[in-house]
């Protein structure tokens, strides 16, 4: 892939993965018809809508996303295993929508999803009565979930994962009394946001460092609704990035996601020197939403991520080495631990991409840094099946006047099925496979 202009002009990125997913389960749950508007249209929020059906609801497309029939708590034992392909937030919400009756549920996923620790969700739900097991050490996928009659707990949750949280949540919508989760840190909100659209009452209760007490109550009954989804903000990250990295460059995101736990990286490039813009906010379905702009400086400049920034930024480093990678000096991340189990290691997955094109990058358990400079093109890239690598070095790729090869970029789909699409609107050039390895 190639171009030898840069990206500019204005898009509108998918619908927000995270809230699709939520709004798939939740309508799964609920009583009545959950219409999803806007919907994110990749391969991982059509597992959660495939494992939705696979426990009775009726999912359908439409022109814009899906309609769910719920099932009002009725959910059936699935008769085959629910595959989540690639999807951790398909897996995790899904064990704790499965662990409230007393049914065995297999959970599998595709190479990547095996890899990645199950324990976490595990934890909580043992607690509350269920049997959870996994493979190996690391406890993971497949993961098999003998359901239970649940009593609720308090639970702290040991990293800042909105998945885990989330998970806890569904399980206490079906046990006794109160289930607590108390998130160390500030991550993403979108459950919070989405329940009460469903009927469902919360208690919250802020904590230090950002973090946050969420309390439900079991036997809650979930209605069904409309939702509409807004783009999604990770997805946008990649061309904003792009625009960042190339001085006069400017790119617009329209109506995308701005809750505040997922838009740190507007400020990180905001401290690069970038420009940003927001216009027209407005928020629905719980969540604001607007067009974001985004102008590269003459000079963009390094930036030390301050450590209570990460998770806010979180599934956004990718595409913060693309600014980092054309930035003057060296960018640093801290307590990114998480990062090395997302769908690739993506500490070492974006310090090996960034070292390829020929530039610095140091890993560190928990953190990473990149030294800007002069990428150069004519190398091959891996992505590790890992759709956000993929499209962060595509978009850097873009910028260089020498072709990128990459091994695989399969992944896409995952997340942004037209993501090629966008960048050729947005003024790149795609070559096709000329050379060794898979070009794009
Ligand atoms: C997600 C939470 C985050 C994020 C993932 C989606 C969610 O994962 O990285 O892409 O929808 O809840 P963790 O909960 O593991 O931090």
């Amino acid at each position: 892939m190639r171009c030898g202009r840069r990206l500019s002009g204005a898009f509108t990125p998918p619908g927000d993965k995270s809230i699709t997913h939520r709004a798939i389960l939740f309508g799964l749950l609920a009583s009545g018809v959950t219409r999803i508007r806007g919907a994110n249209p990749g391969e991982d929020c059509a597992r959660s809508a495939a494992a939705a059906e696979s426990l009775g609801a009726h999912v359908e497309p439409t022109e814009t996303g899906w309609q769910v029939t719920g099932t009002a708590g009725e959910w059936q034992a699935a008769a085959t295993p629910l595959d989540c392909g690639n999807s951790g937030t398909t897996m995790r919400l899904l064990a704790g929508i499965v662990a409230g009756r007393p049914v065995t549920t297999r959970l599998t996923g595709d190479a990547s999803l095996s890899r990645r620790p199950m324990r976490r969700i595990a934890e909580p739900l043992t607690r509350m009565g269920a049997r959870v097991e996994g493979s190996g050490d690391r406890f993971t996928p497949p993961v098999v979930v003998h359901g239970s009659s649940l009593h609720g707990i308090d639970y702290d949750v040991p990293m800042a994962s909105a998945q885990v949280a989330t998970c806890t949540l569904l399980a206490g919508l079906a046990a006794s009394g109160q289930t607590g989760v108390t998130l160390p840190g500030p991550a993403r909100d979108h459950t919070e946001r989405l329940l009460p659209a469903f009927g469902v009452a919360l208690e919250l209760a802020p904590r230090e460092h950002g973090g946050r007490t969420v309390r439900v109550t079991g036997g809650s009954s979930l209605v069904g609704t409309a939702v509409e989804v807004p783009g999604d903000f990770s997805a946008a990250a990649f061309a904003l990035a792009a625009a960042a990295a190339e001085p006069g460059a400017s790119v617009t995101a329209r109506n995308v996601n701005l809750n505040p736990t997922r838009t740190a990286f507007l400020d990180v490039l905001q401290q690069m020197g970038a420009m940003v813009k927001i216009a027209g906010e407005q928020v629905e379905s719980g969540e604001p939403r607007g067009d974001v702009t985004v102008t590269g400086p003459d000079r963009l400049r390094a930036f030390d991520v301050p450590v209570e920034w990460l998770p806010r930024m979180l599934d956004e480093v990718p595409a913060w080495a693309v600014a980092a990678s054309a930035a003057e000096g060296t960018s640093r991340l801290r307590g990114a631990g998480e990062l090395r189990v997302k769908e690739s290691d993506r500490i070492a997955s974006v310090a090996a991409a960034v070292r390829a094109l020929g530039l610095h990058a140091e890993e560190r358990p928990e953190g990473l840094s990149v030294t800007g400079g002069r990428a150069r093109g004519g190398v091959r890239i891996a992505t590790h099946h890992d759709h956000r690598i993929a499209m962060a070095f595509a978009v850097l790729a873009a910028r260089l006047e020498e072709p990128v090869w990459f091994d695989d970029l399969s992944s896409v789909p995952t997340s942004y099925p037209g993501f090629f699409g966008t960048l050729e609107a947005l003024g790149a050039e795609l070559v096709p496979d000329d050379a060794p390895g898979s070009a794009a």
